[in-house]
């Protein structure tokens, strides 16, 4: 299978796996925190035919290690059970615009009780805590269009932020609130001119912002596999609106044409300024939807309310991505972000997952760097805290790592206050995790 015909997201650590396992005989380097008491787990695509058209659209597959008195009691892998997995349709092509044929591929988040299997373009897939899907989750019907793979949980209100933009018609942007028991209380209809991909979103205490940036929706491109194209001319637009605003709230912000596929955080300055702490990419899909020459780094947005004015500031010039905050800090002025290195800049064959793990101090912009080891490659780098009512930063940060020249992966878990020392524990993996997207740490008692 690994040949250079193959493509990039089907050969080498992105080859797809086919076997589910469960293992409880692991070995671990180090020791595990105590402390850490619950789940830690990451989905990714998996195609489980070992083929499909573009990296995004595989099925998801869940990896998951379940950590407790100081043990791996074990890790399990799962496709997420989707229709796709469980009834597939002769022609794929059938199942556009169904709702409920998502891949749940994207992220993994809890809220409510309920632990999400997350893609944009349709439902979320509900799991349980040993990783079996559970089915569509559609909020009792109350969900009338896709959501996101990155809402926000604000650790204030305990609501559930998202959005929608998988859209063909007008509205092509909803706003989606779900409060703390899980429950739809607002689904909202945001006018953007045209539809554009849109990845990820912004909370502060009191407002969110959408991104509006100029990766466009171009039907031309459909058998391609992603049919969006990056269009400077389109024009970029940073929108802020009140948590329980409408369409006629939002206070659109001019930037410079850019792309963010990922957030760090964001916050509310005393002064009513909103800032924004992102990795922007100057530009993104630039030779197709298969290139990834252009990477993220460590940007700051500051919206100014008062003048309509937004300050454009580069942070750092290492390449990275995939930035996580503690989440009891989300929408919250946060000290720490945690990000995944990229090499392969100016590569646009496949994106390359960096041997570093980065800590920022989010307002200096200083920067701590975790050396993986030669030939190892990382993961988002997921914070989980010491205790409920730990002080921000003091807690661990999880991710799975794999290297190249064994073929072999393993969870990493860092002391986050002694982030360049070596892992506190590794734990082996019994089989090699293809390289993924996003993931948690579920505490043990979230889940009901
Ligand atoms: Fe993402």
């Amino acid at each position: 299978m690994s040949t250079r015909e193959t493509p990039w997201h089907l050969r080498g650590n992105w080859e797809p796996l086919h076997e589910e396992v469960s293992a409880t005989e692991l070995r671990v380097e180090g020791s595990i925190p105590p402390a850490l008491d619950g789940l830690y787990v990451r989905t990714g695509p998996n195609p489980s035919t070992g083929s499909s058209p573009h990296w995004f659209l595989g099925d998801g597959m869940v990896h998951g290690v379940r950590l407790a008195n100081g043990r791996a009691e074990w890790y399990r892998n799962r496709f997420v059970k989707t229709p796709d997995i469980t009834d597939p349709l002769e022609d794929p092509a059938a199942g556009l615009g169904d709702l409920g044929r998502g891949k749940g591929n994207t992220h993994v988040v809890a809220h409510a009780g309920k632990l999400l299997a997350l893609e944009e373009a349709h439902w979320p897939f509900r799991l349980d805590a040993d990783l079996e899907t559970i089915g569509v989750e559609n909020f009792n019907g109350a969900l009338p269009c896709s959501m996101t793979a990155h809402p926000k949980v604000c650790p204030v209100t305990g609501e559930l932020l998202a959005f929608s933009y998988f859209s063909f018609e007008p509205p092509y942007l909803r706003y989606i609130r779900i409060d703390a028991q899980g429950v739809v209380q607002q689904v909202e209809g945001i006018d953007l001119p045209k539809m554009v991909m849109m990845h990820d979103f912004n909370v502060t205490q009191n407002h969110v912002v959408f991104m509006d940036l100029p990766l466009v929706f171009d039907l031309s491109l459909l058998a391609s596999g992603i049919p969006f194209r990056f269009d400077a001319d389109a024009g970029a637009r940073l929108g802020l609106m009140p948590r329980k605003g409408t369409n006629a709230d939002v206070r659109w912000f001019e930037i410079d044409p850019c792309y963010v596929f990922h957030a760090v955080n964001a916050f509310e300055k005393e002064d009513g300024r909103v800032v924004l702490d992102v990795s922007r990419l100057p530009e993104a899909f630039s030779a197709g939807s298969d290139d990834y020459a252009s990477v993220g780094r460590r940007w700051r947005f500051t919206l100014d309310p008062n003048t309509g004015s937004v300050l454009e500031e580069p942070i750092d010039e290492r390449p990275g991505d995939f930035g996580r905050v503690d989440e009891r800090r989300i929408g919250l002025p946060a000290r720490y972000g945690y990000l995944l290195s990229l090499d392969g800049e100016g590569n646009s064959e496949e994106p390359v997952y960096g041997s570093k793990l980065l800590k920022y101090e989010l307002n200096s912009g200083r920067c701590w760097e975790h050396s993986l080891g030669d030939n190892v490659r990382g993961g988002e780098p997921v914070f989980a805290p010491r205790s409920p009512q730990a002080e921000e930063g003091d807690g661990f940060v999880l991710a799975i790592v794999h290297d190249e020249s064994a073929d072999k992966s393993s969870l990493v878990i860092l002391d986050a206050e002694n982030f360049e020392a070596p892992p506190l524990a590794r734990v082996h993996l019994p089989q090699r995790v293809p390289y993924g997207a996003h993931g948690s740490w579920v505490p043990n008692g979230v889940l009901r």
